[in-house]
């Protein structure tokens, strides 16, 4: 079977993992973490990842955010993301995650943030390949010695600014280094999340590469998932903000791509699955700073429901359960 021949939804190998479909969350700070993992995959994500995670945190022993390292309890298939600049904090932190057992760990080279950028990690890796390489082989290397050989993976960008683009370059470095997977979010570091994502670069890298080339940048809908794999080729799309307060896009876009139709999810769901989440979160973090934490996610849950924006209002102050509650009574 051609690739133009295979259904868009489908299953994906990376290296030795197995995967059912390739709908995929991306890493999103501040967002993907394990409460909110576990909604989308609720809602049929096929893989999930956590945040970036800091290397030397990590080997400094740092247990401030080891919630941000766990799986969720439906979680079946997960990658750590870790960021960095010394392969040899890269290894070690990398050989510290062989109690989470995750299914695949991440390397990020796309970070733009500029507390990041300026220590050498994130997006800076698109400018030193070399030491890019090193980092992949150092992560190979603690998988096949401490994580029973899981797949490494990258998330890169398309360059550091147009006059370097360099997504090419990046991608076989990563795979020479041993790199299962390599995950493009088609944006260059200068654009941070603004401007549109230039969906050729998935293209053409998808048609270069033998391992899976997962696509990222501007999925908002299911129609624009089905637009990526139609026109990229790429084995995987990768939702981010599309996701946020809506973790049903993954079953929309699963509905579209075998049936051609979707049902949009009714509001009193919506609001409910807000709620998992929220409690989910306060499990992990106390009530308090998930309420805090939540309040953002609440006004992506409430988009497009009529009356939203006086409920947006109350919702950016709601301190308690209880509170938001209150606020969302009409919906529960
Ligand atoms: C607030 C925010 C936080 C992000 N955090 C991460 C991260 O921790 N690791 C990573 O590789 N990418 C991160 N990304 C990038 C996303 O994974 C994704 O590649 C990007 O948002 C493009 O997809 P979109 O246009 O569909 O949102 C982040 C994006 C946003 C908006």
């Amino acid at each position: 079977m051609t690739d133009a021949e295979k259904p868009l939804y489908r299953s994906v190998s990376i290296g030795s993992l197995e995967l059912e479909g390739n709908l995929f969350l991306a890493p999103v700070a501040g967002y993907s973490d394990r409460a909110f993992r576990s909604v989308c995959i609720e809602f049929g994500a096929n893989f999930t990842c956590t945040e970036l995670i800091s290397s030397e945190a990590l080997i400094r022993d740092s247990k401030k955010s080891e919630y941000l390292l766990l799986r969720a309890e439906n979680e079946r298939a997960y990658a750590i993301q870790l960021f960095g600049s010394d392969p040899e904090v890269m290894y070690q932190a990398a050989l510290r995650l062989a109690p989470y057992h995750p299914e695949a760990v991440d390397i990020n080279c796309g970070c733009p943030v500029p507390k990041v950028v300026k220590t050498g990690a994130g997006s800076a890796l698109m400018k030193d390949l070399p030491r890019f390489g090193r980092i992949v082989a150092a992560v190979t290397r603690a998988s096949r010695e401490a994580l029973g050989n899981v797949p490494v993976t990258v998330k890169i960008r398309s360059g550091w600014d147009e006059h370097s683009i360099n997504y090419r370059e990046a991608a076989a470095v990563a795979v020479e280094n041993g790199a299962d997977l390599v995950a493009l979010h088609a944006r260059t570091r200068a654009q941070g999340y603004s401007g549109s994502a230039n969906w050729d670069h998935i293209a053409d890298l998808a048609s270069r590469l033998k391992v899976p080339v997962v696509g990222s940048g501007d999925l908002f809908s299911p129609e624009d998932a089905q637009r990526m794999l139609k026109e990229t080729g790429c084995a995987a799309v990768m939702f981010a903000r599309g996701a946020m307060g809506n973790p049903f896009i993954f079953a929309e876009t699963r509905s579209l791509l075998e049936t051609g139709t979707y049902e949009p999810v009714p509001a009193p769901q919506r609001i409910q699955t807000g709620f998992t989440q929220l409690k989910r979160l306060a499990a992990d973090i106390g009530e308090h700073l998930a309420c805090r934490e939540m309040r953002k996610q609440f006004c992506a849950y409430t988009k497009g429901i009529s009356g939203g924006a006086a409920l947006r209002n109350e919702l950016v102050h709601a301190e308690t359960i209880l509170q938001y509650q209150n606020i969302l009574a009409d919906y529960l």
